[in-house]
């Protein structure tokens, strides 16, 4: 089947996912956050310098992208989806329409945008584009997630997997547990192996084929208001102990969202996972955040630091896929990437 080729490649040795799929709206918010001068030009310009980084091909599989992007023309008037086919990475589709309150919840959400999903996959499909991720966001706290965010979150994301696989179109299903709280890491894995054993209980029922289907899936780690914060080692035998009780060996690989990780903590426990585990399925990356973080701060929304920037991301790229391999070193991060 195409798509299990597909999520094969995207998990190939050495190569991770770049997340560029921050929708314009919550881009310009960003750029506010970060006192960068907003422009009408600044979405187009920052997608263009994130898909035609030079090199990026040689750590990044694949790029997630937004609708608006995947229709995109750089500023010469090429289209930029061909571009990144050319170059040899798959492009990605995030075709959920934003997250929504839960009716009936304590402020817990669930993804929209399975209205007409069928129609505009097969759409992205004959524009190129590969494969699809859906995130579900799972808040812990006092009585959260609930059984019903859970089970409502897992049955639209295998909804959204099947009929990505009928397009042609390998899936990626994204149950974050987020990072934010001051729970224990122990609550964390409680609550990640409950998420995992609900998801792939709904990816059964809707008869997703697990060998084309990736995971993009949160760390077992520390809330981060929690005072005792996990060590790497830990949590990378917390988090893979729960993947091997969560995760079916069918699946190709899992690729991490970074979630608010510093750039090198995101990378050093993926290393230590890769490095220290034999493991049934492929580690790697599909990070905005750890990947895009320091070349946003450097570029600023100015065309001269495009360049640089595009090296602070090619190198992130390079420790991230070293990760993959279980093959970084804190030594490598002081390689000189900007002039
Ligand atoms: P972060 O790596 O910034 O968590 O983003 C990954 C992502 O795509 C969330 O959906």
């Amino acid at each position: 089947m195409k798509t299990a080729e597909t999520a094969n490649q995207l998990v190939a040795a050495g190569k991770g996912i770049m997340a560029a799929d921050r929708p314009a709206p919550a881009f310009y918010d960003l750029l506010r956050t970060e006192s960068i001068p907003t422009d009408e030009a600044a979405y187009r310009a920052w997608s263009e310098l994130l898909f035609l980084a030079p090199n990026l091909d040689e750590y990044v599989s694949g790029i997630i992208m937004t609708d608006e992007q995947v229709r995109m023309a750089d500023s010469g008037g090429a289209s930029l989806i061909e571009q990144v086919i050319e170059r040899g990475m798959i492009p990605g589709i995030s075709p959920a329409r934003g997250l929504e309150r839960l009716a009936g919840s304590d402020g817990e959400t669930v993804g929209s945008g399975l209205d007409g999903l069928r129609e505009r996959l097969a759409e992205y499909a004959a524009l190129g584009v590969g494969f699809s991720k859906w995130r579900a966001a799972f808040q812990i706290g006092p009585g959260t997630p609930s059984y019903y965010a859970i089970e409502a979150n897992a049955y639209v994301m295998a909804q959204m997997a099947a009929l990505s696989q009928e397009a042609g179109i390998a899936p990626i299903v994204e149950p974050e547990v987020m990072l934010w709280g001051d729970h224990t890491i122990e609550r964390c894995f409680a609550v990640t192996e409950w998420v995992l054993s609900r998801t792939f209980e709904a990816l059964y029922i809707h008869r997703v084929e697990l060998e084309s289907t990736l995971v993009k899936a949160s760390m077992v780690l520390s809330g981060d208001k929690c005072p005792e914060q996990a060590e790497v080692d830990t949590v990378a035998e917390q988090t893979v102990k729960c993947f091997r009780r969560g995760m079916p060996a069918a699946i190709p690989g899992i690729v991490f969202l970074s979630g608010g990780q510093s750039d090198i903590d995101a990378t050093a426990r993926l290393n230590a996972m890769n490095a220290n585990y034999e493991l049934p399925w492929k580690l790697s990356f599909s990070y905005a955040r750890a990947l895009q973080r320091e070349p946003l701060a450097i570029w600023g929304n100015r065309a001269e630091n495009v360049e640089a920037a595009q090296a602070a991301l090619y190198h992130r790229a390079k420790m991230n896929g070293l990760a993959s391999l279980g093959l970084w070193k804190e030594e490598l991060e002081g390689e000189a990437v900007v002039s």
